[in-house]
């Protein structure tokens, strides 16, 4: 079911010399454009403080194109997409620079008929977001009269529930909550999308998808690579901010909430934020026996060594920021009951995955079936990336004239099949907020769910020493996270 998109309008990119917009932001723009998929009038404005032309900043987006675009370059459509690019040079700290900007967008709009509609783009660092949101008002580049000026902001938002308050409370007294779009690129994930049908449009799961007959669900997201060259950012948020506040609640949230009265933004997010909110369930005490830190010591990665997280360029060697965590997690409500959630993420990872594993209920033993060996449960894994699809396992007979069983699996691979056929998780939700479509973004209030449970983790761990580095370069993370499971008799499914 897609929808035309019909505003035109000007998108600036604060941060358009940045890394998020070299390697997510235009790609998805040209494959937007490649498909018909932007409007007529158009046009976006990248701004940065270095000195260059607009034909310079083109040349380099142009490079950035050919590694990360979807779709090759081919130089008729290049030619042109680039007639819609600009480059707008500004310190985006001071403030009367913010007049120029808006002289330089109105006379876009004279040229391209853009009539004063604005999607701004934070790609900056979380401290510049309230100062840009403020000059904004200032110079009424957000007045949202006679026309429409939206604001999409990329994580982290906040720190804690504090300063995600604070945020929230400043960039509302300037664009209204219905024109914010807080980005969880995983929302944009095709998969993820696809989790809501593999739900709600199959009779054999949506009836079985409760804890009479699930026995538990893990959500895994695990990475290779170590903090690479993002140490300030990782050494103040760790696991627990970079993943487990955001992409990991969103997608237990997806997995978890009740069926939505419609597949649209306010039906969604009601459904999130209950199932979120019945995470404060899990109080300080539940907290400190099924949460589980890492951080990755040294060791190797295949046959290349690897440094410890503490010998990272730019990390402290005294550094107690977890690069892994795994949590136990129960809804203690009528659907779930205290069915187990597993959650784990972590840095320097045997796999780089992210997937959700619905571990079903063994069949009671009969007499009969004692006979057979290797049974296995039902398992039902989505795949959400790099690799793409929905498998399910169930037990057969083994061929042959013996009893015997052999685990089968059916498989659907979503990105084995057709070339380009998933667009990146930008495209969608730069698409989506051109068409003012809010279900793919995160509300105030998962924020703000999200942030107390999170909080109270935080403040939890803030009294206790760990004992790090506990894990090894190429492993599942430490041996504690798979006690978590095998307490309860369980295992992770690490295929
Ligand atoms: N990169 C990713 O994969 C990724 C993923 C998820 C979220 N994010 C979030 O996206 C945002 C941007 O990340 P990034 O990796 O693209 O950052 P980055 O590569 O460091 O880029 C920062 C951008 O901000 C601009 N900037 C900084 N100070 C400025 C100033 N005083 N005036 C004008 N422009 C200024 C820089 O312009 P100059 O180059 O001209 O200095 C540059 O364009 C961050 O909030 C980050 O948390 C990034």
């Amino acid at each position: 079911m897609e929808r035309k998109i019909v505003s035109p309008c000007v998108m600036i990119i604060f941060g358009g010399t940045g890394d998020l917009t070299h390697r997510k932001l235009i790609p998805a723009l040209y494959n937007l454009f490649y498909e018909g998929n932007l409007p007529d009038s158009f046009a976006v404005v990248g701004v940065g403080r270095k000195d260059k032309n607009a034909s310079e900043y083109k040349h380099e987006l142009q490079a950035s194109l050919e590694k990360y675009s979807r779709y090759k370059i081919k130089p008729e459509v290049w030619e042109q997409f680039s007639k819609k690019i600009q480059y707008y040079k500004m310190e985006i700290t001071v403030s009367e620079h913010y007049e120029g900007l808006k002289v330089f967008l109105n006379e876009m709009d004279e040229t391209l008929g853009t009539q004063g509609n604005r999607l701004y783009y934070l790609s900056v660092a979380p401290s510049f977001f309230e100062m840009i949101t403020k000059n904004l008002a200032q110079y009424k580049m957000a007045e949202n009269v006679d026309s429409w000026q939206r604001l999409i902001i990329e994580k982290p938002f906040g720190h804690n529930l504090e300063t995600a308050n604070y945020l929230n409370t400043e960039i509302s007294k300037v664009f209204p909550q219905e024109n914010i779009f807080r980005i969880d690129h995983y929302l944009g994930k095709e998969m993820l999308q696809n989790m809501l049908v593999i739900r709600f449009g199959n009779a054999l799961f949506e009836s079985f998808w409760n804890s009479r007959y699930i026995e538990n669900i893990q959500i895994t997201s695990s990475e290779t690579v170590g903090v690479e060259n993002r140490a300030d950012y990782y050494e103040a948020s760790g696991a627990l901010r970079d993943m487990l506040q955001n992409h990991m609640l969103q997608l237990l949230a997806l997995v978890a909430m009740e069926p939505p009265a419609a597949i649209d933004a306010k039906s969604i997010r009601d459904e999130k934020i209950k199932f979120l909110r019945t995470l404060s369930k899990n109080n300080a005490e539940i907290i400190k026996g099924n949460i589980v830190r890492g951080q990755y010591g040294e060791g190797k990665m295949g046959s290349k060594p690897a440094l410890a997280y503490r010998s990272e360029n730019g990390i402290s060697p005294k550094s107690n920021t977890e690069t892994f965590i795994a949590a136990k997690l129960i809804a203690g409500n009528f659907r779930w009951g205290n069915m187990p959630f597993y959650l784990r993420t972590g840095k320097r990872m045997k796999q780089k995955t992210t997937k959700v594993v619905i571990e079903f209920k063994s069949l009671p033993e009969i007499l009969y079936f004692k006979e057979y060996n290797g049974m296995q449960p039902n398992l039902l894994e989505i795949r959400i990336q790099p690799s793409e699809g929905v498998s399910f396992s169930f037990n057969a007979k083994r061929p042959g004239t013996q009893n015997g069983i052999t685990n089968v699996m059916m498989d659907f691979c979503q990105n084995c099949s057709l070339e380009n056929n998933s667009p990146e998780a930008y495209e969608r939700l730069i698409a989506d907020a051109l068409k003012n479509d809010q279900t793919l973004f995160t509300s105030w209030d998962e924020i703000e769910a999200s942030w107390s449970f999170i909080d109270n983790i935080a403040n939890i761990w803030r009294q206790e020493q760990p004992q790090f580095p506990n894990y090894a370069p190429d492993t599942y993370g430490p041996s504690d996270s798979d006690v978590l499971l095998t307490n309860n008799g369980h295992k992770w499914w690490n295929t």
